[in-house]
């Protein structure tokens, strides 16, 4: 029994492991029985034994519950990693429990407990732990469809407000129905300042992933494309996309702008007397 799980068990949320997953980069996942069914239970690795890359590009602009916990979390103390820790999870399960109501792919949240989170087990058609997309071989057209799908699930992320921040082929699922979308303890608002850097890099490691198998999908724009819709607020769940973003080709006229400005500020010392005559100009 792992000891992270024992409290679960003497809960009766859970009533037996199974087994544990490939572990992940920063968590263990385990396949438990629980109310009768085979779930997995997230149990994130201690902070000293995580890896998450740049942390504080995606805990910007996140707030603590007091400025206690805020302090601590910079520091070194126990209490600061815990809190830290924390952080990542509650994150995780608020992103699930927001998206999953959003109708977009993710597995199901069933508990939130000591430090562990239950999940419905996504499953491929035999009814084992899905593969990852990683670890799958696509023909050209179910890449295309894949990633049409994804594309989509993107959509339904940003209109609930939400940018995964490490979409890849490692953290999407294909089970017996489709992909689905897992792995969120850096989520990120699509408010934050990063917001958009993080969305392009996610749909740019899809794009690369999938033009192995469809090599067309290398040279497509979603990221700009659904960006301006959303920006623009005209982004909605079915709005179509063609994958295609036309740049502006028009150079910002920088020049003429600060012309513009000294002109404007030259009629205002004129206006209030300070200089005479439009002809005293200097420049
Ligand atoms: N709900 C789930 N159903 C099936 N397998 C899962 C589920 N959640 C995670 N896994 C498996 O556990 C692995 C690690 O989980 P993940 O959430 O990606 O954590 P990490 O941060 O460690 O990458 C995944 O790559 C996947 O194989
Ligand atoms: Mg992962």
């Amino acid at each position: 029994m792992p000891p992270r799980l024992q409290p679960l068990l003497d809960a009766n949320l859970i009533e037996d492991v199974v087994g544990q997953l490939k572990s992940g980069k920063e968590a263990e996942v385990y396949v438990v029985l629980s109310a009768g069914e085979y779930r997995c239970a997230k149990v994130y690795k201690e902070a000293n034994n995580r890896s998450f890359k740049n942390a504080s590009q995606y805990t910007e602009g996140r707030k603590s519950r007091n400025s206690r916990d805020a302090r601590a979390k910079n520091s070194g103390s126990r209490h600061g990693r815990e809190e830290r820790e924390s952080d990542w999870q509650s994150t995780e399960v608020e992103a699930l429990t927001m998206l999953a109501s959003a109708g977009v792919r993710v597995p199901k949240t069933f508990d939130y407990y000591e430090g562990v989170i239950l999940l419905e087990m996504i499953v491929d058609s035999e009814g084992n732990a899905a593969p990852r997309l990683n670890d799958v071989t696509l023909t050209k057209e179910k890449a295309r469809e894949c990633h049409t799908m994804i594309m989509r699930q993107v959509v339904l992320m940003l209109c609930a407000g939400y940018v995964h921040g490490d979409l890849s082929e490692f953290n999407i699922l294909m089970a017996h129905d489709g992909p689905v979308i897992i792995d969120l303890p850096q989520a990120i608002q699509s408010t934050a300042n990063n917001a958009f850097r993080l969305f392009q890099r996610d749909l740019v490691q899809l794009a690369a992933y999938f033009s192995r198998f469809a090599p067309e999908i290398a040279s497509s724009d979603y990221a700009h494309e659904i960006w301006k819709l959303y920006e623009n607020g005209k982004l909605k769940p079915d709005t179509k996309l063609t994958g295609y973003f036309q740049h502006s080709t028009k150079k910002a006229d920088v020049r003429g702008m600060i012309d513009e400005i000294k002109a404007v500020e030259e009629e205002e010392l004129i206006r209030r007397g300070v200089i005479k005559k439009p002809y005293d100009k200097k420049w």
